[in-house]
């Protein structure tokens, strides 16, 4: 920086070749002055400040480490002394010199702390979830250099891995359950799409963002797997039991969480995650045969044109499953107008008046589509998926072909209870004017409708009914 200021200078026409010589030489000077002698003199400083050394949390972790390490590394020494036929005496001798005995485990190192230094159990919570984020993160990058998951994505998961490892750090092990349960909600850009598609009637966004979310909870779930074999395998031995456990708990909270999400998805989309998973597979499997392939030639079994061409098959087919399989939302109006039983008989000429009054919409999971109390202002059909209605003597779940909000409408008065959709669930919406018109014009649709509404007020307080 100095050097490219000062040469800036010399190009300065102010400046005769005096001033330009003198500043040359100043911002060299200080630039070796930098180099040479703050350089050198920082190490004293940080131990002279006390900066380089390690927290009483660490210090007792890496005792712990050491400790742990010890053992694999002994196990190693005599397993390597078998494998070049060396007695068990060699090896024992190596350990030895090497201060990897058990007795040594304490006295070979210089100790600048008590032996046990206790840390309390949130501290080692603390870390173990530290580690877990971290490890995520490792798991995420893993999946991109195998070529499993695209750099869209991997950049998405990376980034909540991030917050979930900032919010361990500012607000402890409840940051860990908040910022996880952030990564499987929705966020603000499904959000978008979502309106878009509700008031706008554009579904391209949406069917984007429900594809996104697919596979980003395909790789948590598998991540969310490996995180915890890691916790048994490498931070319950390194924290302890409790830890372990507790850890254990928060990674199969979330893994829960992700896999009611994929279910939901699984059922309303059972095509699209067939394909999606296929497609995960495939790309799986061609970085073992590639890898497979790399192997073999370096260990000079094929030549390089054979190993460039068998490259190049692999290339081909990886293109060919580099772009994820469409997701068809399934609001075609018509395919949605036949699953309602109330339409079944409807003559074909007025059916076509009623479908033009449709809106197509998709309710996710756990959304709340009518609010008791609220004004009625349309009825809705249910094409697919299903609802729950939560009356006081407990919730009615009503399936794809019924409807419900008739009742507000007929009787002009507040909806009588929430409805909640039960997963993702694909309905009709009929504007109550609209309504209103068809009921007019259509005795038996009237009809029909009227009965279904008096048997659902009679069983007020009662049973379910259709
Ligand atoms: P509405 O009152 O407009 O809003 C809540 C809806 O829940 C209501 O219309 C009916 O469509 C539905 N509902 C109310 N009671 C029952 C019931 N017993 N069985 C099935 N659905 C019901």
């Amino acid at each position: 920086m100095t050097l490219a200021l000062a040469l800036s200078v010399q190009a300065h026409p102010h400046f005769n070749a005096a001033q330009e010589h003198f500043i040359i030489v100043l911002a060299t000077g200080f630039t070796f002055f930098t180099l040479f002698f703050s350089a050198p003199t920082l190490r004293p400083l940080m131990s002279g400040l006390g900066l380089n050394k390690l927290s009483a949390t660490q210090l007792a972790l890496r005792d712990r480490v050491m400790a742990l390490s010890r053992e694999t590394i002994r196990e190693q020494v005599y397993e390597t002394a078998r494998d070049y036929g060396l007695d068990d005496e060699v090896a024992a001798r190596v350990i030895e010199s090497e201060g990897l005995d058990p007795a040594e485990e304490t006295a070979s190192e210089e100790i600048e702390a008590p032996p046990e230094v206790p840390i309390s159990d949130d501290q080692r919570l603390a870390v173990g979830l530290l580690t877990l984020a971290s490890r995520e993160r490792e798991l995420y990058i893993g999946h991109f250099r195998s070529r499993t998951i695209s750099r869209r994505m991997v950049g998405h998961l990376i980034a909540a891995a991030d917050r979930v490892m900032d919010r361990v750090k500012t607000q402890g092990p409840g940051g860990y359950e908040a910022a996880s349960r952030r990564a499987t909600g929705v966020d603000f850009s499904f959000r978008l799409a979502l309106w878009l598609h509700r008031n706008l009637g554009i579904d391209r966004p949406l069917s984007h963002e429900i594809a996104d979310r697919f596979e980003r909870l395909l790789i948590t779930d598998l991540v969310g797997r490996e995180l915890k074999r890691f916790v048994t395998k490498a931070v319950r031995p390194l924290l302890g039991a409790a830890t372990g456990r507790e850890l254990a708990r928060l990674v199969d909270a979330r893994l829960d969480d992700t896999r009611a999400a994929l279910a939901a998805l699984d059922m309303q989309y059972p095509a699209f995650a067939a394909a999606l998973r296929v497609q995960y597979l495939t790309r799986a499997a061609l970085r073992v045969e590639e890898a497979e392939y790399a192997r073999t030639f370096s260990q000079s079994l094929i030549s390089r044109e054979v190993y460039n061409d068998l490259l190049r098959r692999t290339r081909v087919r990886r293109a060919a499953i580099e772009t994820r399989p469409p997701l068809d939302l399934g609001m075609d109006l018509g395919a949605m107008v036949r699953q309602v039983a109330l339409f079944a008989d409807v003559p074909e000429d007025r059916m076509e008046r009623i479908v033009r009054l449709l809106k197509p919409r998709l309710a996710l999971p756990g959304d709340l589509v009518l609010r008791k109390g609220d004004t009625g202002t349309a009825v809705f059909f249910i094409a697919s998926g299903e609802v729950e209605v939560q009356l006081d003597n407990g919730p009615v779940t009503l399936g794809a072909g019924k409807f419900f909000g008739e009742m507000a409408l007929l009787d002009n008065r507040p909806r009588s209870a929430d409805v909640v959709a039960n997963g993702y669930c694909q309905v009709l919406v009929l504007e109550v004017r609209d309504f209103k018109r068809i009921l007019r014009t259509d005795a038996d649709l009237k009809a029909e409708i009227e009965r279904i509404a008096e048997s659902r007020r009679q069983a007020g307080k009662a049973n379910p009914t259709d």
